[in-house]
């Protein structure tokens, strides 16, 4: 599995680095960035549903 960030989608709300910055990082582009694709870490469901414009997902 890989977490993925749709960067037409992301508004650059960086909620998703607040709630799990482990594996979230806010970008040059004001857009997130995925630094750990591979973690399980239990934030990133949170950041999954926190998302605003749901740009993150997880693909298999
Ligand atoms: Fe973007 Fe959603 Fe994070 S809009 S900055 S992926 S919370």
């Amino acid at each position: 599995m890989k977490i993925v960030i749709d960067k037409e989608a992301c508004i650059g709300d960086a909620i998703c680095e607040s709630l799990c910055p482990d594996v979230f990082q806010m970008g040059d582009d004001g857009k997130a960035e995925v630094i750990d694709e591979q973690s399980d870490a239990p934030c990133v469901q949170d950041a999954i549903d926190a998302c605003p414009t749901e740009a993150i997902s997880i693909e298999e």
